[in-house]
């Protein structure tokens, strides 16, 4: 059974049970800025959850795709992927126990053809310091099903208690969670003594797998007094008894077809046997590869769905996810003999190519042209990119010649190369190598430091103060940003900029490091435009103006409506008529600035260029 058809069957079972089909919400969560990615399917609907009336009844069910970044080292073995479906279906206050594991059992065990002897579940024990009573009630329905006593299994919290941050006591106040109960399909794999002297569901061996989660979401967190006065987390109940149900499709599939491996389901079969091919004939099964070929399959479809949801590769957040994805999955590549060097085959888009054939006919968001263009481009800048940091960054990795990588080293190797660090980790662990890691995140977080003080100082436009000298430099930070479009092209874009009355800097997108002629060009525009004594004119005009006459805009700023644009020459413009289209330059812009060129006075120089991270290069300038 292949899981288009697994996943039809579940939508059609719950149907026909009175629930109403609704939408997978994107990977990227809307409205919720406290996560970076939906991970469960009950995530976008936790308002209701709480007790706000949902539009499509008290019965909902969808299949969720779902992305967890905390899984990415995970993924490898038979059974982690960090992009997962996981089939839901939801009692907003409707049915609760009664109801949803007859269902369950029924859907697994007739629907599906899953053998229930094959099955175990597990109940919640309680926990007598938070005053949560034990789940009696769920053991005595699945005793009822046929589910005999010693296959079914009591855990504490911290395996069967489920919310968004995990075990009770880790709830921030007004988190919605529950006990849960999970069902387990026994391959009947023998055990393996060094997990454990007894076998049993949550034993990390391998025999079990976790294929489905109904959670009884009765609770809502709230800070309350202990017996002694002090504070504590309490349990209330919701208004409303709700059930989330989750089980991972792919999961589901791999107990139909009986195999642990789920990356032997249809999902991922022709993306294995493209591998196979593109490697020389390596083999899947052969265990030295086996991982390889695992992170590859799993890493591109993850990144098909992001970019499909409009994630782009960067630095930051999600896009550093997403470049992580990309990289890693084409180190692997060339783990495979895939990839050689900058003359590689396109092996990944590939991948990607079979991801959005498979899914396009349930996910439309994946169908059409200018998606399948997006996601091949996207992937193949990417790697096209790491392949010619690659080189240049490995030599810089065997220049290392010491046994510990410093944090020093591994960050130079983020910012100059763009080495994700645990790229860095693993290619330190296959020398026999160890990393300082914490010098690493230590000088990363001073990164993100200053720069998150850069971009509080974004209202004001990067400057430090409004002083003349600063002023000054601001005029000729506008007159910069066109010079290097002029000299390296108009992609260039500015990233980022800090402005005190000594210097200048500006942060701008720019693959490479700037030539020494290219640096003088640059200065030789900026001083000229100086000598020109050019008039600088603020106007406020309409937004979607200032865009049609291409005005650079402050990344990742919001504009509103009507916006102040400052324009450099030409000659003789004024602010009755600015004469735009022969502007030198046209920024929006809410100044201060000179009112002319010509009070920039001194020869401007640009005193260092270097990388801050990959792909953006800094240069820090002086009026002298
Ligand atoms: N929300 C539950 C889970 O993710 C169903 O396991």
């Amino acid at each position: 059974m292949d899981i288009s058809e697994i996943r039809t069957k579940y939508l059609e079972f719950f149907e026909k049970r009175g629930h109403i089909p609704i939408p997978s919400a994107p990977i990227i969560p809307e409205n919720d800025p406290t996560t970076l990615f939906t991970g469960s399917g009950m995530q976008p609907l936790i308002p209701y959850l709480l007790g706000k009336k949902h539009a499509m009844g008290d019965r909902l069910v969808n299949s969720q795709t779902c992305f967890r970044a905390m899984d990415i080292d995970e993924v490898g073995d038979n059974r982690h992927t960090t992009f997962f479906e996981m089939l839901g279906n939801w009692s907003l206050g409707d049915y609760f126990k009664r109801e949803q594991l007859p269902w369950l059992f029924e859907f697994l065990t007739k629907e599906i053809g899953i053998p229930k002897e094959r099955l175990w579940v597990t109940c919640f024990e309680g926990d007598e310091k938070l005053n949560l009573p034990r789940d009696n009630e769920s053991a005595e329905i699945w005793k009822e099903l046929g589910i005999p006593q010693e296959r079914i299994r009591f855990y504490g919290s911290k395996k069967n208690w489920w919310s968004r941050a995990g075990e009770p006591e880790n709830m921030p106040e007004g988190e919605p969670g529950g006990p849960d109960s999970e069902v387990f399909y026994d391959f009947g794999t023998p055990h393996d003594a060094k997990f454990g002297a007894e076998c049993h569901p949550n034993c990390e061996c391998g025999r079990f797998l976790e294929i489905g989660n109904s959670v009884f979401m009765q609770y809502i967190s709230a800070q309350g007094r202990s017996a002694s006065g002090g504070k504590q987390t309490v349990f209330n109940l919701l208004p409303k008894q709700n059930v989330d149900f989750g089980g991972g499709l792919e999961r589901i599939a791999a107990a139909k077809n009986d195999n642990p491996d789920i990356f032997r389901t249809d999902v991922f079969e022709e993306t294995i046997s493209l591998l196979e091919h593109y490697s020389d004939g390596k083999s899947y099964d052969d265990s030295r590869y086996t991982r390889s070929f695992r992170i590859i399959a799993d890493h591109i479809r993850a990144a098909a769905f992001m970019i499909a949801d409009g994630v782009r590769p960067s630095n930051t957040d999600r896009g550093y996810i997403l470049r992580r994805l990309i990289r890693r999955a084409s180190q692997h590549a060339i783990a495979l003999g895939c990839a050689q060097g900058q003359e590689k085959e396109n092996e990944l888009v590939r991948c990607a190519i079979i991801v959005i054939e498979k899914y396009k006919g349930w996910y439309t968001k994946l169908d059409g042209e200018e998606v399948y263009e997006t996601i091949s481009r996207e992937i193949w800048q990417e790697e096209k990119q790491f392949a010619h940091t690659l080189e240049q960054g490995t030599k810089e990795f065997e220049k290392m010649t010491t046994d510990n990588i410093s944090g020093e080293q591994a960050f130079m190797l983020f910012t100059t190369y763009g080495f994700p660090i645990e790229m860095t980790l693993e290619m330190a662990e296959a020398k026999g190598k160890s990393v300082d890691e914490n010098g690493f995140r230590a000088l990363m977080e001073k990164h993100k430091d200053m720069s998150r003080a850069g971009s509080e100082r974004k209202f004001k436009g990067g400057l430090a103060d409004t002083s003349e000298a600063t002023t000054r430099l601001h005029t000729a930070h506008h007159l910069l940003l066109k010079a290097l479009q002029i000299v390296l092209g108009p992609q260039v874009k500015q990233r980022g900029s800090n402005i005190t009355s000594e210097r200048l800097r500006i942060d701008f997108s720019h693959g490479e490091k700037m030539r020494p002629e290219e640096i003088k060009e640059v200065e030789r525009i900026v001083n000229e435009k100086i000598q020109e004594a050019l008039p600088v004119i603020c106007s406020a005009i309409p937004k979607s103006e200032a865009e049609k006459l291409g005005a650079q805009q402050e990344f990742g700023a919001k504009y509103p409506d009507m916006v102040s644009v400052y324009s450099v020459g030409p000659k003789g413009a004024t602010k009755e008529n600015p004469q735009f289209e022969k502007a030198f330059s046209i920024e929006f812009c809410g100044g201060p600035h000179v009112e002319n060129t010509k009070e920039l006075g001194s020869t401007f120089k640009i005193l260092k260029e270097e990388a801050v991270a990959s792909g953006i290069r800094r240069i820090k300038a002086v009026l002298m």
